[in-house]
Order: structure tokens, then C-alpha cells, then sequence
């Protein structure tokens, strides 16, 4: 492999600011992400699986969990919070309609910075990736063990203990139920992408579902008084509860990782992105209306399991709260099988680039699934989940989350001023302002959050930049001889 790089418009060919500068051509995205043949992954995926997909990696932990959390910080507002959280993600959600549909890439906002901000910015954002899916998954995974818990306990009657369900450092030996969720989602995930496809689209049925039962239960118990007043806590309240709950939003953009595994991208990945981001909006403010309807806000405090409290005193019985835990423990299952296989497609895009090892994109013939790939991060994230305790970890997802999404936006800007010529079966309404406010709320989005999370994201991004000083720079497929020329842009 040939470190000689290319040369770019605008820097000296082969000095270190054309390797870090040079862009991937709309074109070689779109040849690799390979009319008819994918680069090898198989396009057998529809609209309604890449939906489900996006569903399956959104509605989770943040329902069931960070609703609770918010309504004392919000107040009845919270459903309002829900609202103001849904907006700023449908501004981000709108630019990856438009650039999915435009290029169809395993690698999702990591390809779309290739094709714009080069190949540096490319980098940065796909190790933000790895934030956003690999090591959010981990963290995922780990909450697991405690829905796992409360629905053996209110079904059997029996928990498992904590030197089992916990990390060294937090009073265990190995959190075992974090284990056997990542390996169960790997197994499912090697089987093949089909396969994989109908297990979470099961799977977010019976999500649904559960949160449908919540909200029919909890709103036999509505009181309008409950609602009063509204914003008891003001419209800083409300705000500070909206960037809480941006959390739950977070996996919108999953379908986009399945670009090239999709039968019919350019008209079905915008459809799919859009929609999933409807159908999670409208039931999110649905379970937060009933919740805040059926239980004063001020008892939210300190509960732990709110949705599960709010059934029980509704009246709804043992049964209905198993039946929610049962819900919370699929809903989580199908985050970490969404989230993993897209972490594996990113890698697999980055791979194909050069940037990772060449491991990372192997498919195999039978199945059409990156075997190796998945193993690896199977194995990473099941160990990752197992033994460490991630709870700083876990906020600094958000900030590589919202940095991806920035990125997006800019990405729109860019293309739509650089390419303006390509095809766009989705076209982001109002841009460029549109997507300048999506970036510009991320970035605040960004900055609001707490020195602690910015440090342990900066030394992410300082681990990421070595490696790809060591490795990614060095073996990049545009340093290569027979890497197509770059237009300048
Ligand atoms: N949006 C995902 C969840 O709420 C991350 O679990």
C-alpha cells in the first residue's frame, strides 16, 4: 500500500495537508456503495425494515428511563420538552434524509464528511461514530441487567445477585446480563442482515405495544389537575429538560448506516428516517401526557422505574408491570442489535477506505455479513459492557453524537453549493438556513454540557488522532496510486 497521496486543488501533492484534505469523490462513494451490488453487503432490505431499524436503535433507554429523570427538572412542561428535543433532531434528521437518499453509504455522516470536509474531518467523525454507537451500545447494555432484574423479580421472584449483574469497582465480578445481550445481538446480527431485520422489527412491535398498555393504563388515571401548572419550573425547566431528553432521540439515524444494504435507497432511506422520527415523536409526547397526566410531578423524584410505578397505581396489576418490564428488557435488546450493526457498517466503510484494517471489511460469501467485523466488535463491546463502569463514558456519546450531527449539516451546506448539479430525491426545505440552525444547535447543544464530558471527549479525540497519525493516514485508499484523482470541490 503506497502512503503517496494524491493531489487536492489546493495543497502540494503529497505534503501532509493534502493527505489530511483530500475528499472522496461523490462518485467513488457512490460506485463503492455499488449500484446493484452494494461493495458485497445485499440489498435486501425495504422501506419498512430501514424504519424499524431507525425505531429500533431510537426508542429505548430514554422512555422508559430519562422521561423520569426529566419531569422533575420539567414539570408537566416535559411533554413540551419532548416536543422542543424532537424539533432540534428533525433539523439534523432532515439533512441525513437528504444526504442518505444522495449517497447511500454504509458509512452514514462519516462518508458524507469524506465527500465534504476531507479526510481528517472524515476520521474525527466516524471515531465520533464509534462514540455514538459502539461505546453508547456498551452503555446500553449495561442498563440492561436491570430491566433484566425487575422482570425476574416481578415475574419469578428472584434477581441476580450483584457479583454477577455488576462491573469490578462497582461491587460485582462481571455485569453477565451486558454480556449475554451483546453476544446474543452478535449471534443474530452473523446470521444475516434479513434475518436481523425481522428479529428487531419483532421486536419493536413489542415495544410499541408495551408503551401503547402504558398509556392506555395511565390514562385511566388522567387528571387534568396533574398538568397545572404547567411550567412549574419555568421555561428554563422546560429547556434544561429538552436537552435531557435529547437522549431519547439519538438513533434516528441508523437507517442511514443501512444504505447499502437497502433495495431501493434514494427512494426509501429519507422516507425511512423521516418517519421513524414521526412515529417515535408522537408516542414519546403520548407516553409523557399520560405519565405527567396520571402522577403528580413532584412524585417523579427519586423513582426509580417511573412507568412501572405509574401502571401499579393505576391499578394496572402485576401483570401489566411485568408486561412493561417485558417491554423496557426487548426495547433495550433491540437498541443494542440496531446500534451494533451500525457500528459494524461504519467500520466496514472505514475499512474499505483504508482508514481500519482490511479485516474490518471482509464479507462473507454465505451469509453477506462482515463476519470478522462483527466478531471483533461483538467481542469489544461485549467486554467493554462486561467489566467496565461506564457512566462517564456514556454522557461523552452524546457530545460525539451531536458533533456527527453538526457535521451533517455542514455537510448539506457544502454539497449543496459544491455539487448542486447531483440528483436529491429529498431536498432539505429552506437551505441553507435550515441546516445552519441544525449545526448551530448542536454546537450549543454541545457546549452546554459539563467540563467533566468535554474532557473525557477531548481525550477520545486525542486517542483517535493517534491512530490515525499511526495507521489510517499511511494506509488510506486515496494515498494509493491507483486511487481516483480528486476534483477539487
Ligand atoms: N435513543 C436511545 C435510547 O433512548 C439511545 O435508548
Amino acid at each position: 500500500m503506497a502512503p503517496t497521496a494524491p493531489p487536492t486543488a489546493a495543497a502540494r501533492p503529497g505534503s501532509l495537508r493534502s493527505q489530511l484534505t483530500r475528499r472522496k469523490p461523490v462518485e467513488m462513494l457512490l460506485a463503492d456503495a455499488g449500484a446493484g451490488d452494494g461493495g458485497h453487503l445485499r440489498r435486501t432490505l425495504g422501506m419498512g425494515h430501514l424504519t424499524m431499524i431507525s425505531i429500533g436503535a431510537t426508542l429505548g433507554t430514554g422512555i422508559f428511563v430519562v422521561l423520569g429523570e426529566a419531569v422533575p427538572v420539567a414539570g408537566p412542561a416535559v411533554v413540551l420538552s419532548f416536543v422542543v428535543a424532537g424539533v432540534i433532531a428533525l433539523l439534523s434528521a432532515l439533512s441525513y434524509a437528504e444526504l442518505a437518499g444522495m449517497i447511500p453509504a454504509a458509512g452514514s455522516s462519516y462518508s458524507y464528511s469524506y465527500a465534504t470536509l476531507g479526510e481528517l474531518a472524515a476520521w474525527v467523525c466516524g471515531w465520533c461514530l464509534v462514540l455514538e454507537y459502539g461505546v453508547s451500545v456498551a452503555a446500553v447494555a449495561v442498563g440492561w441487567g436491570q430491566y433484566v432484574n425487575e422482570l425476574l423479580d416481578a415475574t419469578v421472584g428472584v434477581t441476580i445477585p450483584d457479583a454477577w449483574s455488576q462491573p469490578p469497582g462497582a461491587g460485582g465480578h462481571v455485569n453477565l446480563p451486558a454480556l449475554v445481550v451483546v453476544v446474543l445481538a452478535t449471534l443474530v446480527l452473523l446470521r444475516g442482515v434479513t434475518e436481523s431485520a425481522r428479529v428487531n422489527t419483532a421486536m419493536v412491535v413489542v415495544k410499541i405495544l408495551a408503551l401503547l398498555l402504558f398509556c392506555a393504563v395511565a390514562f385511566t388515571a388522567f387528571r387534568a389537575g396533574n398538568l397545572t401548572p404547567l411550567f412549574p419550573l419555568g421555561l428554563a425547566g422546560m429547556s434544561s429538560g429538552a436537552a435531557t431528553l435529547f437522549f431519547s432521540y439519538i438513533g434516528f439515524d441508523a437507517a442511514s448506516t443501512a444504505g447499502e444494504e437497502a433495495r431501493n435507497p434514494q427512494r426509501d432511506l429519507p422516507r425511512a428516517i423521516m418517519l421513524s422520527l414521526g412515529i417515535v415523536t408522537v408516542l414519546y409526547c403520548l407516553v409523557a401526557l399520560a405519565a405527567v397526566g396520571a402522577m403528580p410531578w413532584r412524585r417523579f423524584e427519586g423513582t426509580e422505574a417511573a412507568l412501572a410505578r405509574i401502571v401499579d397505581q393505576a391499578g394496572g396489576g402485576s401483570v401489566v408491570v411485568g408486561l412493561l418490564s417485558l417491554g423496557a428488557v426487548v426495547a433495550i435488546a433491540s437498541v443494542v442489535l440496531t446500534v451494533l450493526y451500525g457500528q459494524i457498517r461504519i467500520l466496514f466503510a472505514m475499512s474499505r477506505d483504508g482508514l481500519v484494517p482490511p479485516l474490518f471489511s471482509r464479507v462473507d460469501r454465505r451469509t453477506g455479513v462482515p463476519r470478522a467485523n462483527t466478531l471483533v466488535v461483538g467481542l469489544f463491546v461485549s467486554a467493554l459492557a462486561a467489566v467496565v463502569p461506564l457512566g462517564e463514558l456514556a454522557n461523552a456519546t452524546s457530545i460525539g453524537t451531536l458533533f456527527a450531527f453538526a457535521l451533517v449539516n455542514v455537510a448539506v451546506v457544502i454539497l449543496r453549493r459544491t455539487r448542486p448539479e447531483l440528483p436529491r430525491a429529498f431536498r432539505v426545505p429552506l437551505a441553507p438556513l435550515v441546516p445552519v440552525l441544525g449545526a448551530a444547535l448542536c454546537c450549543y447543544a454541545m457546549l452546554s454540557l459539563g467540563a467533566s464530558t468535554w474532557i473525557v471527549f477531548l481525550g477520545w479525540m486525542a486517542l483517535g488522532l493517534c491512530l490515525y497519525a499511526g495507521y489510517g493516514r499511511r494506509h488510506s485508499r486515496l494515498g494509493r496510486p491507483a486511487a481516483a484523482p480528486v476534483p477539487p470541490q
